[in-house]
Protein backbone atom coordinates (compact mmCIF):
# COMPACT_ATOMS: atom_id res chain seq x y z
CA UNK A 1 0.00 0.00 0.00
CA UNK A 2 1.42 3.52 -0.89
CA UNK A 3 -0.71 5.43 1.61
CA UNK A 4 0.18 9.18 2.05
CA UNK A 5 1.74 9.75 5.47
CA UNK A 6 1.87 12.99 4.99
CA UNK A 7 -0.94 15.67 6.99
CA UNK A 8 -4.61 15.15 5.99
CA UNK A 9 -5.54 18.71 5.06
CA UNK A 10 -9.39 18.37 4.33
CA UNK A 11 -11.03 20.39 1.93
CA UNK A 12 -13.94 22.08 3.18
CA UNK A 13 -16.69 23.50 1.09
CA UNK A 14 -19.89 25.15 1.08
CA UNK A 15 -22.78 23.32 -0.37
CA UNK A 16 -25.75 24.79 -2.06
CA UNK A 17 -24.97 27.93 -2.71
CA UNK A 18 -25.94 27.67 -6.22
CA UNK A 19 -29.65 25.67 -6.81
CA UNK A 20 -31.02 24.80 -10.15
CA UNK A 21 -34.45 25.49 -10.06
CA UNK A 22 -36.66 21.72 -9.95
CA UNK A 23 -39.73 20.76 -12.64
CA UNK A 24 -42.35 18.30 -12.50
CA UNK A 25 -41.44 15.65 -15.32
CA UNK A 26 -43.89 16.35 -18.32
CA UNK A 27 -41.97 13.64 -20.24
CA UNK A 28 -42.56 9.92 -18.78
CA UNK A 29 -40.52 8.37 -21.54
CA UNK A 30 -37.88 6.47 -19.46
CA UNK A 31 -34.71 5.08 -21.55
CA UNK A 32 -34.93 1.12 -22.10
CA UNK A 33 -31.69 0.08 -23.38
CA UNK A 34 -32.88 -2.84 -25.09
CA UNK A 35 -33.95 -0.76 -28.40
CA UNK A 36 -32.01 2.79 -27.41
CA UNK A 37 -29.03 3.79 -28.82
CA UNK A 38 -26.79 6.96 -28.37
CA UNK A 39 -23.84 8.58 -29.66
CA UNK A 40 -21.79 9.78 -26.60
CA UNK A 41 -19.29 11.80 -25.10
CA UNK A 42 -17.44 11.76 -21.48
CA UNK A 43 -17.01 14.91 -19.67
CA UNK A 44 -13.70 13.98 -17.80
CA UNK A 45 -11.71 16.64 -15.96
CA UNK A 46 -14.57 18.53 -15.15
CA UNK A 47 -16.07 16.99 -11.68
CA UNK A 48 -13.18 14.34 -11.16
CA UNK A 49 -9.71 15.91 -11.99
CA UNK A 50 -6.56 14.13 -13.57
CA UNK A 51 -3.28 14.96 -14.27
CA UNK A 52 -3.33 14.20 -18.21
CA UNK A 53 -6.41 16.17 -19.11
CA UNK A 54 -5.43 19.76 -18.52
CA UNK A 55 -1.71 19.96 -18.51
CA UNK A 56 -1.46 23.73 -17.81
CA UNK A 57 -4.24 23.54 -15.24
CA UNK A 58 -2.81 21.03 -13.39
CA UNK A 59 0.70 22.18 -13.37
CA UNK A 60 -0.89 25.78 -12.04
CA UNK A 61 -2.71 24.16 -9.48
CA UNK A 62 -1.35 20.77 -8.58
CA UNK A 63 1.87 21.30 -6.56
CA UNK A 64 3.53 18.13 -8.30
CA UNK A 65 0.68 15.99 -6.38
CA UNK A 66 -0.04 12.49 -8.85
CA UNK A 67 -3.72 12.89 -8.25
CA UNK A 68 -6.69 14.58 -6.91
CA UNK A 69 -6.26 13.84 -3.62
CA UNK A 70 -2.90 15.02 -3.20
CA UNK A 71 -3.85 18.39 -5.34
CA UNK A 72 -6.07 18.92 -2.43
CA UNK A 73 -3.74 18.98 0.19
CA UNK A 74 -1.07 20.75 -1.79
CA UNK A 75 -3.81 23.53 -2.57
CA UNK A 76 -4.78 23.55 1.65
CA UNK A 77 -6.94 27.02 1.90
CA UNK A 78 -7.54 27.65 -1.82
CA UNK A 79 -8.63 24.38 -2.51
CA UNK A 80 -12.56 25.42 -2.30
CA UNK A 81 -11.88 28.47 -4.31
CA UNK A 82 -9.83 26.50 -7.58
CA UNK A 83 -12.33 23.72 -7.60
CA UNK A 84 -15.64 26.05 -7.40
CA UNK A 85 -13.66 27.84 -10.59
CA UNK A 86 -12.94 24.36 -12.47
CA UNK A 87 -16.65 23.23 -11.76
CA UNK A 88 -17.93 26.54 -13.40
CA UNK A 89 -15.45 27.64 -15.97
CA UNK A 90 -14.29 23.70 -17.72
CA UNK A 91 -17.94 22.74 -18.77
CA UNK A 92 -20.58 25.02 -20.04
CA UNK A 93 -23.78 24.81 -21.81
CA UNK A 94 -21.51 26.04 -24.66
CA UNK A 95 -19.89 22.85 -24.48
CA UNK A 96 -23.09 21.11 -24.69
CA UNK A 97 -24.41 23.67 -27.42
CA UNK A 98 -21.02 22.10 -29.43
CA UNK A 99 -21.67 18.74 -28.87
CA UNK A 100 -24.98 18.49 -29.74
CA UNK A 101 -23.78 20.62 -33.31
CA UNK A 102 -21.89 16.93 -33.62
CA UNK A 103 -24.66 15.08 -32.95
CA UNK A 104 -23.89 14.18 -29.48
CA UNK A 105 -26.99 12.30 -27.87
CA UNK A 106 -25.62 11.53 -24.92
CA UNK A 107 -23.21 12.40 -21.88
CA UNK A 108 -21.57 10.35 -19.38
CA UNK A 109 -20.38 12.57 -16.53
CA UNK A 110 -17.69 11.18 -14.29
CA UNK A 111 -18.23 12.30 -10.25
CA UNK A 112 -16.14 11.44 -7.33
CA UNK A 113 -17.85 9.96 -4.15
CA UNK A 114 -16.59 13.41 -2.52
CA UNK A 115 -20.16 15.08 -4.90
CA UNK A 116 -22.13 12.89 -2.80
CA UNK A 117 -21.10 12.27 0.89
CA UNK A 118 -18.68 13.51 3.41
CA UNK A 119 -16.44 10.33 3.98
CA UNK A 120 -14.32 10.90 6.95
CA UNK A 121 -10.85 11.19 6.19
CA UNK A 122 -11.85 11.66 2.83
CA UNK A 123 -9.47 14.83 1.11
CA UNK A 124 -11.32 14.47 -1.94
CA UNK A 125 -13.45 17.78 -2.19
CA UNK A 126 -17.21 18.42 -1.30
CA UNK A 127 -18.27 21.67 -2.73
CA UNK A 128 -20.95 22.54 -5.53
CA UNK A 129 -20.18 19.62 -7.75
CA UNK A 130 -24.29 18.16 -7.72
CA UNK A 131 -25.36 21.82 -8.49
CA UNK A 132 -22.89 22.68 -11.78
CA UNK A 133 -24.16 18.98 -12.39
CA UNK A 134 -27.90 19.83 -12.32
CA UNK A 135 -27.08 22.80 -14.33
CA UNK A 136 -25.37 21.23 -17.47
CA UNK A 137 -27.62 18.14 -17.34
CA UNK A 138 -31.04 20.21 -17.32
CA UNK A 139 -29.75 22.38 -20.00
CA UNK A 140 -28.45 19.25 -21.90
CA UNK A 141 -31.75 17.26 -21.36
CA UNK A 142 -33.88 20.30 -21.95
CA UNK A 143 -32.34 21.83 -24.62
CA UNK A 144 -31.12 19.00 -26.81
CA UNK A 145 -32.95 15.90 -25.08
CA UNK A 146 -29.54 14.06 -24.49
CA UNK A 147 -29.45 11.82 -22.16
CA UNK A 148 -26.87 11.46 -19.08
CA UNK A 149 -25.04 8.69 -17.11
CA UNK A 150 -24.28 9.44 -14.28
CA UNK A 151 -21.25 7.97 -13.14
CA UNK A 152 -19.45 7.45 -9.74
CA UNK A 153 -15.56 7.21 -10.63
CA UNK A 154 -14.36 6.37 -7.55
CA UNK A 155 -15.28 4.75 -4.33
CA UNK A 156 -14.13 5.47 -0.45
CA UNK A 157 -11.26 3.65 0.00
CA UNK A 158 -9.92 3.55 -3.16
CA UNK A 159 -11.78 0.61 -6.34
CA UNK A 160 -7.99 0.37 -8.13
CA UNK A 161 -5.42 2.04 -6.79
CA UNK A 162 -5.42 4.75 -9.20
CA UNK A 163 -5.73 8.12 -9.39
CA UNK A 164 -9.22 8.06 -10.24
CA UNK A 165 -10.20 5.19 -8.07
CA UNK A 166 -9.77 7.79 -4.93
CA UNK A 167 -6.07 8.02 -5.02
CA UNK A 168 -2.59 6.51 -5.94
CA UNK A 169 -2.47 3.18 -4.62
CA UNK A 170 -5.70 2.99 -2.68
CA UNK A 171 -7.22 0.24 -2.89
CA UNK A 172 -9.47 0.00 0.61
CA UNK A 173 -12.77 -0.19 -1.01
CA UNK A 174 -12.22 -4.13 -1.22
CA UNK A 175 -13.81 -6.14 1.34
CA UNK A 176 -14.18 -3.38 3.60
CA UNK A 177 -17.36 -3.19 5.20
CA UNK A 178 -17.25 0.62 6.62
CA UNK A 179 -16.32 1.48 2.80
CA UNK A 180 -18.94 -0.36 1.32
CA UNK A 181 -21.37 1.19 3.66
CA UNK A 182 -20.55 4.74 2.82
CA UNK A 183 -21.13 3.76 -0.77
CA UNK A 184 -24.25 2.75 -0.65
CA UNK A 185 -24.68 6.32 1.27
CA UNK A 186 -23.18 7.77 -2.36
CA UNK A 187 -25.47 5.21 -3.93
CA UNK A 188 -28.38 7.30 -1.80
CA UNK A 189 -27.48 10.47 -2.70
CA UNK A 190 -27.26 10.15 -6.22
CA UNK A 191 -30.45 7.88 -7.02
CA UNK A 192 -32.37 10.75 -4.91
CA UNK A 193 -30.83 13.53 -6.88
CA UNK A 194 -31.93 11.87 -10.02
CA UNK A 195 -35.45 10.95 -8.87
CA UNK A 196 -35.50 14.98 -7.74
CA UNK A 197 -33.79 16.32 -10.30
CA UNK A 198 -37.07 16.91 -12.23
CA UNK A 199 -36.26 14.52 -15.53
CA UNK A 200 -35.56 11.13 -13.82
CA UNK A 201 -36.20 9.58 -17.54
CA UNK A 202 -33.43 10.80 -18.68
CA UNK A 203 -30.78 9.51 -16.70
CA UNK A 204 -28.76 6.35 -16.34
CA UNK A 205 -26.89 5.46 -12.99
CA UNK A 206 -23.51 4.19 -13.52
CA UNK A 207 -22.71 3.32 -9.91
CA UNK A 208 -18.57 2.53 -10.09
CA UNK A 209 -16.22 2.49 -12.57
CA UNK A 210 -13.02 -0.06 -13.35
CA UNK A 211 -13.04 -2.01 -10.11
CA UNK A 212 -9.54 -4.15 -9.60
CA UNK A 213 -8.11 -5.18 -6.75
CA UNK A 214 -5.07 -6.74 -8.17
CA UNK A 215 -1.99 -4.45 -7.06
CA UNK A 216 0.18 -5.69 -9.99
CA UNK A 217 -0.98 -2.90 -11.93
CA UNK A 218 0.56 -4.51 -15.86
CA UNK A 219 -2.71 -6.68 -15.12
CA UNK A 220 -4.94 -3.53 -15.43
CA UNK A 221 -7.08 -3.29 -18.69
CA UNK A 222 -7.16 -7.45 -18.66
CA UNK A 223 -9.57 -9.73 -16.81
CA UNK A 224 -6.79 -10.81 -14.05
CA UNK A 225 -7.27 -6.63 -13.04
CA UNK A 226 -10.19 -8.18 -10.79
CA UNK A 227 -9.54 -11.54 -8.69
CA UNK A 228 -12.25 -13.74 -8.02
CA UNK A 229 -13.02 -12.46 -4.54
CA UNK A 230 -13.04 -8.93 -6.26
CA UNK A 231 -15.74 -10.38 -8.29
CA UNK A 232 -18.22 -11.34 -5.18
CA UNK A 233 -17.49 -8.15 -3.84
CA UNK A 234 -18.16 -6.03 -6.94
CA UNK A 235 -21.49 -8.45 -7.25
CA UNK A 236 -22.54 -7.41 -3.72
CA UNK A 237 -22.19 -3.92 -4.45
CA UNK A 238 -24.23 -3.75 -7.64
CA UNK A 239 -26.69 -6.24 -6.03
CA UNK A 240 -27.49 -3.71 -3.45
CA UNK A 241 -27.56 -0.67 -6.07
CA UNK A 242 -30.08 -2.87 -7.98
CA UNK A 243 -31.93 -2.87 -4.73
CA UNK A 244 -31.91 0.45 -3.80
CA UNK A 245 -32.45 2.06 -7.44
CA UNK A 246 -35.13 -0.41 -7.25
CA UNK A 247 -36.88 0.73 -4.28
CA UNK A 248 -36.79 4.40 -5.60
CA UNK A 249 -37.56 4.39 -9.21
CA UNK A 250 -37.22 0.92 -11.11
CA UNK A 251 -37.14 2.82 -14.03
CA UNK A 252 -33.74 3.96 -13.80
CA UNK A 253 -31.42 1.73 -15.90
CA UNK A 254 -28.21 0.74 -13.47
CA UNK A 255 -25.12 0.47 -15.67
CA UNK A 256 -22.33 -1.60 -14.69
CA UNK A 257 -18.79 -1.57 -15.54
CA UNK A 258 -18.00 -4.80 -14.96
CA UNK A 259 -13.81 -3.60 -14.74
CA UNK A 260 -12.41 -5.91 -17.30
CA UNK A 261 -14.43 -8.62 -17.82
CA UNK A 262 -17.21 -8.78 -20.54
CA UNK A 263 -20.71 -9.10 -20.35
CA UNK A 264 -21.04 -12.79 -20.65
CA UNK A 265 -18.62 -13.29 -17.39
CA UNK A 266 -21.35 -11.50 -15.09
CA UNK A 267 -24.32 -11.95 -17.34
CA UNK A 268 -25.30 -15.57 -15.59
CA UNK A 269 -25.38 -13.14 -12.19
CA UNK A 270 -27.96 -11.41 -12.88
CA UNK A 271 -31.84 -12.09 -13.53
CA UNK A 272 -32.95 -10.97 -17.05
CA UNK A 273 -35.70 -8.64 -16.03
CA UNK A 274 -33.10 -6.46 -14.28
CA UNK A 275 -32.62 -2.99 -15.49
CA UNK A 276 -29.29 -3.52 -16.48
CA UNK A 277 -26.89 -2.29 -18.87
CA UNK A 278 -22.93 -3.74 -19.58
CA UNK A 279 -20.19 -0.54 -19.23
CA UNK A 280 -17.80 -1.74 -21.63
CA UNK A 281 -14.48 0.00 -21.88
CA UNK A 282 -12.39 -0.46 -25.27
CA UNK A 283 -9.43 1.58 -25.65
CA UNK A 284 -6.10 1.12 -28.01
CA UNK A 285 -3.74 2.61 -26.25
CA UNK A 286 -2.31 0.10 -24.74
CA UNK A 287 -1.58 -3.98 -24.73
CA UNK A 288 -1.92 -4.41 -28.13
CA UNK A 289 0.08 -4.26 -31.12
CA UNK A 290 -1.92 -1.28 -32.45
CA UNK A 291 -0.86 1.50 -34.85
CA UNK A 292 -3.44 3.94 -36.60
CA UNK A 293 -2.83 2.22 -39.72
CA UNK A 294 -4.72 -1.17 -38.37
CA UNK A 295 -7.16 -0.24 -35.58
CA UNK A 296 -10.17 -0.29 -37.42
CA UNK A 297 -9.60 -4.22 -36.79
CA UNK A 298 -9.37 -3.98 -33.88
CA UNK A 299 -11.86 -1.92 -33.02
CA UNK A 300 -14.18 -3.63 -35.19
CA UNK A 301 -13.18 -6.76 -33.16
CA UNK A 302 -13.91 -5.62 -30.04
CA UNK A 303 -17.34 -3.87 -31.46
CA UNK A 304 -18.32 -7.86 -32.29
CA UNK A 305 -17.01 -9.06 -28.74
CA UNK A 306 -18.81 -6.47 -26.74
CA UNK A 307 -22.11 -7.58 -26.70
CA UNK A 308 -20.94 -10.75 -25.40
CA UNK A 309 -24.03 -13.34 -24.98
CA UNK A 310 -26.75 -10.68 -25.64
CA UNK A 311 -28.50 -11.12 -22.12
CA UNK A 312 -28.33 -7.70 -21.28
CA UNK A 313 -27.52 -4.78 -23.57
CA UNK A 314 -23.83 -2.89 -23.78
CA UNK A 315 -22.34 0.14 -24.19
CA UNK A 316 -19.04 1.31 -24.94
CA UNK A 317 -19.20 3.57 -21.64
CA UNK A 318 -15.01 4.97 -22.79
CA UNK A 319 -12.75 4.19 -25.98
CA UNK A 320 -10.24 6.80 -27.91
CA UNK A 321 -8.17 6.20 -30.96
CA UNK A 322 -4.73 6.88 -29.58
CA UNK A 323 -2.80 3.71 -30.52
CA UNK A 324 0.58 2.29 -29.77
CA UNK A 325 2.70 2.80 -32.50
CA UNK A 326 2.35 5.04 -35.37
CA UNK A 327 0.13 7.37 -34.65
CA UNK A 328 -1.41 9.72 -38.17
CA UNK A 329 -2.81 12.19 -38.30
CA UNK A 330 -4.68 11.68 -41.36
CA UNK A 331 -6.28 8.53 -40.50
CA UNK A 332 -8.13 10.12 -37.14
CA UNK A 333 -11.20 10.82 -39.05
CA UNK A 334 -11.63 7.72 -40.62
CA UNK A 335 -10.78 5.73 -37.44
CA UNK A 336 -13.16 7.89 -35.54
CA UNK A 337 -15.90 7.48 -37.56
CA UNK A 338 -14.86 3.75 -37.60
CA UNK A 339 -15.41 3.43 -33.88
CA UNK A 340 -18.33 5.59 -34.03
CA UNK A 341 -20.38 3.30 -36.81
CA UNK A 342 -19.04 -0.09 -35.26
CA UNK A 343 -19.99 0.32 -31.48
CA UNK A 344 -23.38 1.42 -32.94
CA UNK A 345 -23.96 -1.55 -34.66
CA UNK A 346 -22.95 -3.82 -32.65
CA UNK A 347 -23.69 -2.39 -28.75
CA UNK A 348 -25.78 0.41 -28.13
CA UNK A 349 -23.28 2.99 -28.98
CA UNK A 350 -20.64 4.80 -26.64
CA UNK A 351 -19.15 7.52 -25.73
CA UNK A 352 -15.64 8.85 -26.35
CA UNK A 353 -12.92 9.63 -23.43
CA UNK A 354 -13.33 12.91 -23.15
CA UNK A 355 -14.63 15.92 -24.52
CA UNK A 356 -11.68 18.36 -24.05
CA UNK A 357 -8.19 16.69 -23.35
CA UNK A 358 -5.01 18.71 -23.54
CA UNK A 359 -1.85 16.58 -22.20
CA UNK A 360 0.91 17.45 -24.70
CA UNK A 361 3.04 14.00 -23.88
CA UNK A 362 4.23 13.12 -27.17
CA UNK A 363 2.99 9.68 -28.60
CA UNK A 364 4.90 6.74 -31.20
CA UNK A 365 3.90 8.67 -34.61
CA UNK A 366 2.50 12.49 -35.20
CA UNK A 367 1.60 14.70 -32.18
CA UNK A 368 0.62 14.46 -28.45
CA UNK A 369 -1.99 12.65 -26.57
CA UNK A 370 -3.95 15.85 -27.33
CA UNK A 371 -4.18 15.00 -30.59
CA UNK A 372 -6.09 12.02 -30.16
CA UNK A 373 -8.17 11.75 -27.03
CA UNK A 374 -9.45 15.64 -27.52
CA UNK A 375 -13.45 14.99 -28.74
CA UNK A 376 -13.56 18.93 -28.81
CA UNK A 377 -11.15 19.33 -31.81
CA UNK A 378 -12.65 16.42 -33.67
CA UNK A 379 -15.71 18.50 -33.41
CA UNK A 380 -14.25 21.96 -34.12
CA UNK A 381 -12.63 20.22 -37.33
CA UNK A 382 -15.56 18.36 -38.87
CA UNK A 383 -14.03 14.70 -37.87
CA UNK A 384 -17.42 13.59 -36.74
CA UNK A 385 -20.01 12.83 -39.12
CA UNK A 386 -22.74 10.62 -36.25
CA UNK A 387 -25.32 10.44 -39.97
CA UNK A 388 -22.88 9.12 -42.20
CA UNK A 389 -20.05 7.51 -39.91
CA UNK A 390 -20.21 4.58 -42.47
CA UNK A 391 -19.74 6.17 -45.51
CA UNK A 392 -16.60 8.18 -44.55
CA UNK A 393 -15.45 4.99 -43.10
CA UNK A 394 -15.59 3.97 -46.64
CA UNK A 395 -14.47 6.75 -48.46
CA UNK A 396 -11.04 6.19 -45.95
CA UNK A 397 -11.04 2.71 -45.89
CA UNK A 398 -11.05 -0.33 -48.27
CA UNK A 399 -14.61 -1.22 -48.95
CA UNK A 400 -13.53 -5.19 -48.48
CA UNK A 401 -11.71 -4.40 -45.62
CA UNK A 402 -14.39 -3.05 -44.17
CA UNK A 403 -16.72 -5.60 -45.00
CA UNK A 404 -14.51 -8.34 -43.52
CA UNK A 405 -13.53 -6.84 -40.68
CA UNK A 406 -16.65 -4.98 -39.25
CA UNK A 407 -19.40 -6.87 -40.96
CA UNK A 408 -20.52 -3.89 -43.10
CA UNK A 409 -21.91 -4.34 -46.34
CA UNK A 410 -22.52 -1.27 -48.79
CA UNK A 411 -26.54 -0.43 -48.52
CA UNK A 412 -27.11 -1.88 -52.08
CA UNK A 413 -25.09 -4.85 -51.83
CA UNK A 414 -26.69 -5.48 -48.40
CA UNK A 415 -29.83 -4.78 -50.48
CA UNK A 416 -28.88 -7.31 -53.45
CA UNK A 417 -27.97 -10.23 -50.98
CA UNK A 418 -31.30 -9.70 -49.15
CA UNK A 419 -33.35 -9.88 -52.62
CA UNK A 420 -31.32 -12.70 -53.68
CA UNK A 421 -32.57 -14.48 -50.70
CA UNK A 422 -35.92 -13.97 -51.12
CA UNK A 423 -36.10 -14.76 -54.53
CA UNK A 424 -33.97 -18.04 -53.76
CA UNK A 425 -36.74 -19.17 -51.13
CA UNK A 426 -39.44 -18.22 -53.08
CA UNK A 427 -38.25 -20.49 -55.97
CA UNK A 428 -37.66 -23.03 -53.50
CA UNK A 429 -41.20 -22.82 -52.53
CA UNK A 430 -42.92 -23.12 -56.11
CA UNK A 431 -40.34 -26.01 -56.79
CA UNK A 432 -41.70 -27.99 -53.55
CA UNK A 433 -45.75 -27.13 -54.23
C1 LIG B 1 4.04 20.30 -21.96
O1 LIG B 1 3.64 21.48 -21.28
C2 LIG B 1 4.46 21.82 -20.18
C3 LIG B 1 3.90 23.10 -19.56
O2 LIG B 1 2.58 22.96 -19.25
C4 LIG B 1 5.90 22.03 -20.61
O3 LIG B 1 6.69 22.24 -19.47
C5 LIG B 1 6.38 20.80 -21.37
O4 LIG B 1 7.66 21.05 -21.90
C6 LIG B 1 5.44 20.46 -22.52
N1 LIG B 1 5.86 19.19 -23.14
C7 LIG B 1 5.90 19.02 -24.47
C8 LIG B 1 6.29 17.66 -24.94
O5 LIG B 1 5.65 19.92 -25.25
C1 LIG C 1 -11.39 0.25 5.84
O1 LIG C 1 -10.83 1.31 5.05
C2 LIG C 1 -10.43 2.44 5.80
C3 LIG C 1 -9.86 3.48 4.87
O2 LIG C 1 -10.49 3.54 3.65
C4 LIG C 1 -9.37 2.05 6.79
O3 LIG C 1 -9.03 3.18 7.57
C5 LIG C 1 -9.87 0.93 7.67
O4 LIG C 1 -8.81 0.50 8.50
C6 LIG C 1 -10.34 -0.22 6.82
N1 LIG C 1 -10.91 -1.26 7.66
C7 LIG C 1 -10.47 -2.50 7.64
C8 LIG C 1 -11.17 -3.46 8.56
O5 LIG C 1 -9.55 -2.85 6.93
C1 LIG D 1 -22.11 -15.93 -10.35
O1 LIG D 1 -22.63 -16.91 -11.24
C2 LIG D 1 -21.78 -18.02 -11.41
C3 LIG D 1 -22.38 -18.90 -12.51
O2 LIG D 1 -23.71 -19.23 -12.22
C4 LIG D 1 -21.65 -18.77 -10.09
O3 LIG D 1 -20.77 -19.88 -10.25
C5 LIG D 1 -21.09 -17.80 -9.06
O4 LIG D 1 -21.07 -18.43 -7.79
C6 LIG D 1 -21.94 -16.55 -8.98
N1 LIG D 1 -21.24 -15.62 -8.10
C7 LIG D 1 -21.81 -15.09 -7.05
C8 LIG D 1 -20.95 -14.23 -6.19
O5 LIG D 1 -22.97 -15.29 -6.74
C1 LIG E 1 5.57 2.12 -37.92
O1 LIG E 1 6.01 2.79 -39.10
C2 LIG E 1 7.35 2.50 -39.45
C3 LIG E 1 7.75 3.39 -40.61
O2 LIG E 1 6.78 3.35 -41.61
C4 LIG E 1 7.48 1.02 -39.78
O3 LIG E 1 8.80 0.68 -40.09
C5 LIG E 1 7.02 0.21 -38.58
O4 LIG E 1 7.01 -1.17 -38.89
C6 LIG E 1 5.63 0.61 -38.12
N1 LIG E 1 5.28 -0.06 -36.87
C7 LIG E 1 4.27 -0.94 -36.78
C8 LIG E 1 4.08 -1.55 -35.43
O5 LIG E 1 3.54 -1.19 -37.72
Amino acid sequence: MRWRSAFFISCIGIEGALSAPGRLSQNTKYVDWKTFKAYGVNLGGWLVQESTIDTVWWDTYSGGAADEWGLYENLGSQCGSVLEMRYATWITTSDVDDADRAGVTLLRIPTTYAAWIKYPGSQLYSGNQKAYLKQIATYAIEKYDMHIILDIHGLPGGINGLTIGEADGHWNWFYNETNFDYSIQVVDAAISFIQESGYPESFTFEPMNEPADNEDLSTFGTPAALSDSGVAWVLKYIHAVLDHVGRVNKKIPVMFQGSFRGESYWSANFSSNANLVFDVHNYYFAGRTTTSANVPSYICSDAKATPGDGKFPTFVGEWSIQTVYNNTFALRERNLNVGLAAFHKYSHGGSYWTWKFSENATVDGQGTQADYWNYKYFVDNVYIHPESTWSIAERMYSTTTLAADCGHQKPFIAYLTTLLTVLTLRQIRLYAS
